[in-house]
């Protein structure tokens, strides 16, 4: 049957949505499968109806489209979709929650405070060792994020990140090499290892920037590489996510591993992570898009 392919939407991540749908559009139809797009705007109850088509692919990313709100919608309309269901992709849209959850199962993450307001900045800087990540809960790609050294700092960065989201999350900075390995039918594909010349991977490493460096392999020994996509794969589990995904994860100077978060829509643009660890698994962007199709609950 016919499959949409919904991309845009109303989030801050808009315009990489818009190229990941694309690109899995574009792959579909090359693929021979009868696949359209639709640039969602506006009202998401109105964004796709079951006489349009059969199932939907799921390219956006953000609030609305990758926290269980489109997931909703299409499961009230009887119309299966890919991905994780309402619940997972609700709760991973949350870096806080996920803590809770990752914490709750003994997983490492790293140690984390809430801030509502500037008032919390002393009993922050008391509990939490700088430099400090400051993060809206319920963003992605890195907007709103600041690494921070200073209560100064951290009060400045949590003014900018609140404009995204009211609840802001303060973790403890772990100095890298960060990782991220992407699931694949609750399986893990070699893991990336991702470098950069900005302070962190951020908005403009992740698109714009022509020298952030991917490595695949990753180059962790084949042991520590198989620990950290056990871990992903554990991870993804308990936040309860299905089919496909993205787990990042930051490696500290003593070999340990240590949980960022969870991604249930990740970025599909054609040097997006999750298309190029397929490709480091011997598979075409094509027959990744096919196969996370094909994985649609009924
Ligand atoms: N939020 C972006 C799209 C990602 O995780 O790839
Ligand atoms: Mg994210």
């Amino acid at each position: 049957g016919r499959v949409a392919v919904l991309m845009g939407g109303n989030s801050a991540e808009r315009a990489v949505s818009l190229k990941s749908g694309e690109a899995v559009l574009n792959a579909l139809i090359a693929a021979g499968v009868d696949a359209f797009g639709i640039d969602v705007q506006g009202n998401l109850l109105n964004a796709v109806s079951p006489a349009d088509c059969d199932r939907v692919f799921i390219a956006l990313h953000g609030r609305g489209g990758e926290d269980g709100t489109i997931q909703a919608i299409l499961a009230e309309s009887g119309i299966p979709y890919t991905g994780s269901d309402v619940l997972a992709s609700a709760l991973a849209m949350d870096k806080l929650r996920t803590k809770y959850v990752f914490e709750g199962c003994g997983l490492k993450t790293p140690k984390f405070r809430t801030m509502t307001s500037v008032e919390d900045a002393d009993d922050i800087v008391a509990a939490l060792r700088m430099p400090l990540g400051v993060k809206p809960a319920r963003e992605g790609s890195s907007i709103g994020i600041r690494k921070v050294g200073s209560r100064e700092e951290l009060v400045d960065a949590y003014e900018a990140a609140s404009e995204h989201d009211p609840l802001v999350l303060i973790e403890e900075w772990v100095e890298g090499p960060e990782f991220t390995v992407s699931i694949l039918q609750e399986h893990a594909l070699p893991a990336i290892g991702l470098s950069t010349d900005h302070v962190f991977y951020d908005y403009d490493a992740k698109y714009l920037s022509d020298d952030t460096r991917y490595q695949v392999p990753c180059g962790l020994a084949p042991d520590d590489e198989l620990r950290l996509q056990q871990l992903a794969q554990e991870a993804f589990r308990v936040v309860g996510c299905r089919s496909w995904g993205r787990v990042d994860v930051m490696q500290d100077a003593d070999g340990e591993f240590w949980l960022l978060e969870v991604n249930t829509a990740p970025g599909m643009t054609d040097h997006s992570l999750v298309p190029m660890a397929a490709r480091a698994a011997g598979m075409s962007f094509e027959e990744l898009v096919v196969r996370i199709l094909e994985d649609t609950l009924e």
